[in-house]
């Protein structure tokens, strides 16, 4: 072979290769907890063969990230999270439709795909709730509370923690719950009384939870699941389903507008909806409601229907305009307030 053939072979070889390099990959953010999302991502490279690349980062740290990607994305998956953020990303146009059937998804997951025209799809729901360690109640001598205003009692100074909906979705699903449960400036006021008890505000929504159920902490707000997971463990954490009733969040997954893995980003939307995939959660102890219609509920999960769920308005909340005001107004007025 002369010179310039062979140059031509290895330079059509290292076009091949690499060609079968960009098809053998897939960039994840995953915003559920790390051990979901390590077993999701092992079993989606054992079936595909794809080299999956993933981090967790919590919801709102990712819409800030894929933000920033936005001319450049490094990211193909945004895999879980509360759907609030997932929704301002759609209507951002910062995600694109996977083309997924959702025909045989829950009214509510199919909700998210309605709203954002297939750019995001619900893949389980959670409810929110209150959290406490019923050793240091016990040991403190107070009160276990019952209701989200119970919260803002001065006997909690300094025993209440919760995550900051700056990061968090969690947090976000908390602030958005209150202003539709009491009205804007009523939810502002309370957040405010409740913040003087509050010893910190967490990047991560289950953190607080975490840090009760080890004896760091008293009282949390954050998921139900969580709380459960953590109970289950054989932590002392118990949970308060709030007497005013409670939001709840839609996870949702998204495929990033322009994502260099688009075909494998496809594939992980197929096979993270499964009703088989869904079922691995709960193998992690991850016990939110999943969203196929033909996948089983744990019998941990917190049973959706007899906890009084408002009528979450995943259109308003997850509007950027709506979340931005609502997240500038919580810097300004209650950030600062934390002890
Ligand atoms: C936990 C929950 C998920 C939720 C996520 C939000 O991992 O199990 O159901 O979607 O928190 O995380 P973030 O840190 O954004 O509040």
């Amino acid at each position: 072979m002369n010179k310039f053939k062979y140059g031509v072979a290895v330079a059509c070889l290292l076009v091949s290769s690499s060609v079968a390099l960009a098809d053998g990959k897939l960039n994840v953010v995953c915003s559920t907890e790390q051990s979901w999302c390590d077993l999701i991502t092992s079993e989606f490279e054992k079936e595909t063969g794809v080299d999956v690349s993933m981090i967790r980062k919590s919801t709102g740290e990712t819409l800030a990230q894929i933000r920033a990607e936005a001319k450049n994305p490094k990211i193909d998956i945004w895999w879980g999270g509360t759907g609030d953020p997932h929704l301002v990303a759609a209507e951002e146009d910062l995600t694109q439709p996977s083309g997924y059937d959702t025909s045989k998804l829950m009214g509510w997951a199919r909700g998210m795909a309605n709203i954002s025209g297939g750019k995001t799809i619900g893949i389980y729901a959670g409810a929110l709730g209150i959290g406490y360690n019923a050793d240091l109640i016990a040991e403190k001598n107070i009160p276990a509370p019952k209701c989200w205003k119970d919260l803002a009692d001065p006997v909690y100074h300094g025993e209440v923690q919760v995550a900051s909906p700056n990061s968090s979705g969690t947090a976000y699903t908390e602030l958005a719950t209150f202003v539709q449960l009491f009205g804007e400036d009523k939810a502002f006021e309370l957040l405010g009384q409740i913040g003087k008890n509050v010893n910190q505000y967490t990047k991560s929504g289950s953190a607080p939870s975490k840090a009760t159920a080890r004896g760091e902490n008293t009282i949390s707000i954050g998921f139900m699941h969580d709380m459960v997971k953590l109970a289950t463990s054989g932590f002392p954490m118990k949970i308060v389903s709030p007497c005013e009733g409670t939001g709840y969040e839609v996870g949702a997954v998204s495929i990033i507008k322009g994502a260099r893995n688009l075909e494998n980003a496809k594939k992980w939307v197929e096979f993270g909806l499964r009703p088989k995939t869904q079922a691995l959660a709960a193998t992690v102890n991850s016990f939110q409601v999943p969203s196929h219609s033909e996948s089983t509920v744990p019998p941990e999960s917190p049973d959706l229907a007899s906890i009084k769920l408002i009528d979450y308005d995943f259109a308003t909340y997850g509007s950027s305009e709506t979340r931005k005001r609502l997240i500038d107004r919580w810097n300004k007025e209650i950030k600062n307030i934390a002890k």
